[in-house]
């Protein structure tokens, strides 16, 4: 059957099939080469116009969107909370009416869901979820896309094992994404951190009929026969006031070499959305550490090992938001 994915909004893997997904893969692996090789002969996107909304920071994700669009011929206008009406002066709905009439897609990147879901109701064109408070879906193509870039087995044959804050947007589209693509996936962290039940629920669900395993687990057990170890930062953007107790409560769960070789898997990759707190090169990770604090989430001798494939997946952010861009505009 024929994926056409155009019109359509991009606010959570569980609105996409495994066939989509896997169709979205592809496209992306075949912009990569494209780009590769050179070819900039026939503009997929020319003359439309995309606005990256921002009301969180961002390196990769508004990066990737800007070279996506320049290498395809779109042009962006960015636009971030202190500079625009946005929620001050206009409503939601109204900013996204106005938005629908000046551009072919919108990227938001903020706190709640539902602000994606209003924009993509409102606007009346496809909406992109460049991260909120419980998903980022453009993260978990990069990152599926590096596992078939380095693993050789098939994505439903991968076990993906997430440590730290297991209640964090990353957790949670992994949960979704696993569970779209029948893959095995561990929640691994303390479980005073609850997962939400609605998400665990909703995952599990489609779990059933794709045939993933979607659990949590505070043993470390959990980590034998991974394929992949991922991480992310222990308190996510807004969250830094929480600091103090996530250390105490996620040191056990940091990414070391004993954790890795816990797995068992001499080729056992490990994977970050970035940014992380590897050393203390960072003035965050320093003035943590003058207060008593190691806000490390990963050491830096396995951040910097032959199993780490973090640039590559920062990368891969650039091609396979092209393909939800050229996909869907
Ligand atoms: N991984 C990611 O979303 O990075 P940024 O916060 O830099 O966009
Ligand atoms: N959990 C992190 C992800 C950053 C890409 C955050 O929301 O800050």
């Amino acid at each position: 059957m024929a994926i056409n994915l155009k019109g359509r909004s991009f606010l959570t893997l569980m609105d996409f099939s495994p066939e989509e997904i896997r169709f979205l893969l592809d496209l992306a692996a075949a912009l990569k080469a494209k780009k590769k090789a050179g070819i900039y002969n026939e503009p997929l996107l020319k003359g439309k116009n995309i606005v990256l909304l921002f009301e969180k920071t961002s390196t990769r994700t508004r990066c990737a969107f800007e070279t996506a669009c320049h290498d395809e011929g779109a042009h962006v206008t960015f636009l971030d909370s202190k500079s625009s009406q946005m929620g001050k002066k206009e409503s939601l709905e109204d900013t996204a009416k106005v938005l629908g009439r000046f551009f072919d897609g919108i990227e938001y990147r903020g706190f709640e869901q539902s602000v994606v879901e209003d924009l993509a109701k409102y606007s009346g064109v496809p909406v992109f979820n460049g991260l909120t408070d419980v998903d980022h879906p453009t993260q978990i193509l990069a990152d599926m896309l590096t596992i078939e870039e380095h693993c050789a087995k098939p994505l439903h044959k991968v076990k993906v094992v997430f440590c730290g804050d297991i209640r964090n947007n990353m957790c949670y589209a992994w949960m979704y994404g696993c569970a779209k693509m029948g893959m095995t996936f561990v929640a691994y962290g303390p479980s005073s951190l609850t997962v939400d039940p609605e998400v665990l629920a909703a995952a599990r669900a489609v779990a059933a009929e794709t045939g993933a395993s979607i659990e949590v687990s505070d043993d470390i057990a959990a980590v034998e026969g991974a394929d992949v170890i991922y991480s992310d930062i222990w308190a996510s953007m807004g969250e830094e006031d929480q600091i103090p107790e996530r250390v105490k409560l996620l040191t056990p769960y940091k990414v070391t070499m004993d954790l890795l070789n816990a797995t068992g898997n001499p080729e056992v990759l490990f994977l970050h959305c970035l940014p992380s707190f590897h050393d203390f090169e960072t003035t965050m990770a320093k003035e943590w550490k003058e207060k008593g604090y190691d806000i490390r989430e990963v050491t830096d001798e396995v951040f910097r090992s032959k199993h780490s494939v973090v640039f590559d997946e920062a990368e891969n952010r650039m091609h396979t938001i092209k393909a939800v861009l050229c996909a869907m505009i």
